[in-house]
C-alpha cells in the first residue's frame, strides 16, 4: 500500500514538473481570427455557461415537478398483459400502416389518417390535404434566411473582405504563383530548348572544373576524353547535340551520363561553357576526332529552302 502511494506521489510530482515545463515553452498562439479580444471571448464563454446553467436548472425543475406529482397521486400499478397474437391479415395491415423511410422523411400521414387532414373546401370535387411541412425542411428554410442575414452583415456591414478587395488579393496571389512557376520553368532545360547564353558560361566553368577536367583537361584540350575546343565532334557539335551527349553520355566509350548527377540547369551551363571554348586553341590539344561540324541554324536552313523553292 505504501509503495503504491509512493509511486503515486512520484507520478504526481513528475506530472507537475512536466506541465510546468510545458507552460514554459508554451507556443505563442496567433490572435483568434474572429476578431474578438480575449475579454470579449471571456464574455461569450460566460454567456454560454449561463445558458447551460439555465438549461440544467429547467431540466431539474421539470424532474422535480414530475417527482412531486407522482408523490401526490401515484400512477396505479398496471399488471402486464400479453398482447393477443395477431392473425396474418391484421399483421400485414399493421406492417403497412407503419411509416417507412420515405413517409418519415416527408412526414406523410398514413392513408387511414388522411381524413383528419382534409381541408374543408373542394374545387370541382377535388379536395386538398393539409400535409404538414417536414421539420428538416423548415430548419433548412429558416437556416438559409439566418445565413443570408449573417452573410449580409459580415460582407456588407461588418469588416469582411469586399468584392474588390478579394479580387485584389486573388490577383496578388496569382501573380506570386506565376512568378514561382516561371522561376521553376526557367530552371528547366532540355536538348531541344537549350540555347547559347553567355550568362551561363561562368557557372558552367565551375561545373566543368568540378566534374570534367579529369578526362577532358582543364582547358577542354582533351586527355582520355576528346578535345572539346576544336570543330571536330564525335557526336555532333551543335549546342543541342552537345547537351544530349552530356545528358545521356556514351557509357560504352567511357563518357558517363550526367543526367542523374547534374541538374538540367547545370548541364545547360556546362554546355554553354564548352561552346565558349570553341577555337580557343589550348596547349597540348588532343588531335581532332570525329567529323567537322559546320554550324547552321534552323532559321538559315528554312531560309535556304524557301530561296531554293523560289
Ligand atoms: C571518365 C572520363 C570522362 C569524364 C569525367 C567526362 N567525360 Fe566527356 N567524354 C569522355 C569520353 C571517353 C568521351 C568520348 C566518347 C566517345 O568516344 O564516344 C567523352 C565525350 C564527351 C563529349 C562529346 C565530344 C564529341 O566529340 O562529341 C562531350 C561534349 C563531353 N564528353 C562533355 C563532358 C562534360 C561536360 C563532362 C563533365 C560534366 C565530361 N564530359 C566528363 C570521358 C569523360
Amino acid at each position: 500500500m505504501k509503495k503504491i502511494s509512493l509511486t503515486f506521489t512520484i507520478l504526481l510530482i513528475g506530472l507537475q514538473a512536466f506541465s510546468a515545463a510545458k507552460a514554459d515553452v508554451a507556443p505563442v498562439l496567433p490572435e483568434p481570427s474572429i476578431g474578438l479580444s480575449s475579454s470579449e471571448l471571456l464574455i461569450v464563454a460566460l454567456l454560454l455557461f449561463g445558458v447551460a446553467v439555465l438549461f440544467a436548472a429547467i431540466v431539474i425543475l421539470n424532474a422535480l415537478k414530475v417527482m412531486i406529482k407522482e408523490r401526490m397521486n401515484p400512477t396505479p400499478f398496471v399488471k402486464y398483459q400479453e398482447p393477443e397474437p395477431l392473425d396474418y391479415v391484421e399483421w400485414v395491415k399493421l406492417k403497412k400502416s407503419r411509416p417507412n423511410i420515405w413517409t418519415k422523411i416527408l412526414s406523410l400521414r398514413p392513408l387511414e389518417e388522411e381524413e383528419s387532414i382534409i381541408i374543408p373546401h373542394s374545387y370541382d370535387g377535388i379536395q386538398e390535404l393539409n400535409n404538414p411541412i417536414p421539420r428538416w425542411f423548415n430548419v433548412l428554410f429558416y437556416g438559409t434566411m439566418i445565413f443570408a442575414g449573417c452573410y449580409l452583415y459580415y460582407y456588407h456591414i461588418g469588416n469582411g473582405p469586399k468584392q474588390d478587395e478579394e479580387y485584389l488579393t486573388e490577383m496578388e496571389k496569382a501573380a506570386a504563383d506565376k512568378k514561382a512557376f516561371l522561376a521553376v520553368a526557367a530552371e528547366k532545360f532540355d536538348e531541344n530548348s537549350v540555347k547559347i547564353d553567355a550568362s551561363l558560361v561562368a557557372n558552367g566553368k565551375a561545373v566543368f572544373m568540378a566534374n570534367c577536367i579529369a578526362c577532358h583537361g582543364e582547358h577542354g584540350q582533351g586527355i582520355v576524353g576528346p578535345n572539346l575546343t576544336d570543330e571536330f565532334w564525335l557526336h555532333g557539335g551543335s549546342i543541342n547535340d552537345v547537351f544530349k551527349t552530356v545528358k545521356y553520355g556514351v557509357p560504352e566509350k567511357g563518357m558517363a551520363s550526367w543526367e542523374k548527377n547534374l541538374s538540367s540547369k547545370n548541364i545547360a551551363e556546362v554546355v554553354n561553357f564548352i561552346m565558349s571554348l570553341q577555337s580557343s586553341k589550348p596547349a597540348n590539344a588532343k588531335s581532332p576526332q570525329g567529323e567537322k561540324y559546320e554550324p547552321k541554324s534552323v532559321k538559315d536552313s528554312v531560309n535556304n529552302e524557301t530561296i531554293a523553292k523560289n
